[in-house]
């Protein structure tokens, strides 16, 4: 069985509770300790995930820590990734990699040289609704894309967040920093790298109000423009037409949508990990709708309403798949998918777009990233350490949904196990088959005689610790 790898967090703000819960889907790794440069925050949150908090410095260089967890704000970004990779330990970060191209590129030659592997947020592009929109990119559905249009606009973080002013500082605020991330790793995800920029932007207003928090009604300056246009060419020809605002009271427009030779998609919201997508192949006929909730990174976990963005009642949020697979990644000496060179060449189009803006002249993009591998459903079973323990945090997470989907998921984990064990494992063929046919029973028997799923759990363990 692989090990569980201890995380050090630093940065325990609005978006910690989400890799908290994390802990929930993804069981190779454990966050074991906080920091914070607010003090308090760092204790409220040891508090309420009963783990112990340090000092910033204490937790860098804590040995038994091996990777950092960075969700500070973004203009920490740099420096705590930095400071975590000079003390020896990998990183992964929130979105941005940093707010400079020049100090992710230091980043990237930082972990280089010192053999560790850097990390970076939005990894809801692994969710089931960019995935999906792939799979179906790469089978040609729509024929080759040769335009598109996204779009993120709404009022701003002020409404709903008690420490906004960074959002609109002159350094790592506005639109593109903040939710560019999503757009532009979902884009390359789909399209690959991007060649070219072209953007115009402009500052809404000047001054904003705190809606929460206890600076409400506090007003303050905005240092930088609030909404962006920007015309993106890809690599392999493709022109995208990217609308990012903070200065949108409402619109009824979609995420992302791909015109292709034989038809258009619909790619559903990059900021998040299920949704629909939606093709049609012929002018005025009924979009087919591509679901992606049976996917297990697409699957509805978040049913009650949150007062952050990111979550509607609605919606998958598996936020920290990208850290378990990072993790996965090291344990398999392979390169993850949130890497380095695909969060640099983000941040590279981020800047573009921002000096494009400024200069009113098109930008190069100067560093290429590889277009990340699909995220197969396979694959996702294997993120964690050891077949059998994942196999074992699969059947938990369906653990109240005790209907057909439920008992064929755990035929299908039951037979995948033991398909993959069967070439590998320790196991005889006698207790091989006699074991698969023991589970295979229990389920059965669960789902007829209504059994209670904790039996059927510890049966399931117990025959396979045999
Ligand atoms: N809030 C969201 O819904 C959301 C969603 C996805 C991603 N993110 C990303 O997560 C990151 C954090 O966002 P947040 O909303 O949690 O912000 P936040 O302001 O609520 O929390 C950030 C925390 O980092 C701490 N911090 C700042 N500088 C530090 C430093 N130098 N050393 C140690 N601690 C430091 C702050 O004291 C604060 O507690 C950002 O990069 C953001 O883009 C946020």
């Amino acid at each position: 069985m692989g090990k569980v790898y201890k995380v050090g967090l630093i940065g325990c703000g609005h978006i910690a509770e989400t890799y908290f819960r994390a802990h929930k889907y993804f069981n190779n790794f454990k966050i074991i300790k906080c920091a914070d440069i607010n003090k308090l925050a760092a204790q409220k949150c040891a508090k309420t995930y009963k783990i112990s908090s340090a000092s910033v410095d204490e937790l860098l260089k804590d040995k038994e820590i091996q990777i950092i967890l960075n969700l500070t704000i973004p203009n920490a970004h740099y420096l705590i990734a930095k400071k975590s990779l000079l003390n020896g330990k990998h990183v992964y970060s929130e979105k941005p990699l940093a707010v400079s191209f020049k100090d992710g590129k230091e980043l990237i030659k930082i972990a280089k040289r010192k053999k560790l592997f850097i990390g970076n947020a939005p990894d809801t592009f692994l969710g089931g609704g960019n995935q999906k929109a792939r799979e179906l990119l790469d089978k040609k559905v729509i024929g080759k894309v040769k335009f598109g249009t996204g779009i993120f606009a709404y009022p701003g973080i002020q409404s709903y967040h008690p420490n906004p002013e960074p959002w609109f500082a002159k350094k790592g605020g506005g639109p593109v920093i903040d939710m560019g991330p999503y757009y532009l790793t979902a884009l390359v995800n789909l399209l690959g790298p991007a060649k070219e920029v072209t953007s115009i932007s402009s500052k809404g207003v000047n001054k904003r109000t705190i809606g929460v928090g206890p600076k409400k009604g506090k007003r303050f300056k905005v240092e930088c423009p609030t909404t962006y246009f920007s015309t993106i060419k890809f690599h392999n020809g493709t022109i995208i037409r990217l609308t990012l605002s903070f200065d949108v009271i409402s619109h009824l427009r979609n995420h992302i949508e791909l015109y292709g030779e034989n038809g258009s998609m619909i790619v559903p919201d990059p900021n998040m990990f299920g949704g629909s997508v939606l093709i049609s192949k012929k002018l005025g006929s009924k979009w087919k709708n591509h679901q992606t909730n049976k996917m297990s990174l697409g699957k509805i976990n978040i049913r009650s309403q949150s007062s952050r963005a990111n979550e509607s009642p609605t919606n998958a949020n598996y936020r920290g798949v990208g850290l378990s697979e990072m993790i996965n990644s090291i344990q398999m000496k392979k390169i993850h998918r949130c890497n380095g060179n695909l969060s640099l060449h983000v941040l590279n189009i981020i800047e573009a777009i921002h000096l494009s803006a400024r200069n009113n002249k098109k930008q190069r993009i100067s560093v290429k990233c590889e277009k990340p591998k699909p995220f197969s459903n396979k694959e996702e079973l294997n993120i964690d350490d050891g077949f059998f323990k994942n196999f074992m945090g699969i059947i938990n997470m369906y653990k109240k949904e005790k209907d057909l989907i439920y008992r064929d998921l755990l035929i299908y984990f039951t037979e995948y196990f033991f398909e993959k064990n069967e070439k590998s494992s320790s196991y005889d063929k006698k207790s091989f088959f006699e074991k698969r046919f023991f589970i295979l029973k229990n389920i059965n028997n669960f789902f007829t005689y209504n059994l209670n799923h904790n039996t059927l759990i510890h049966s399931i363990e117990a025959k396979l610790n045999e």
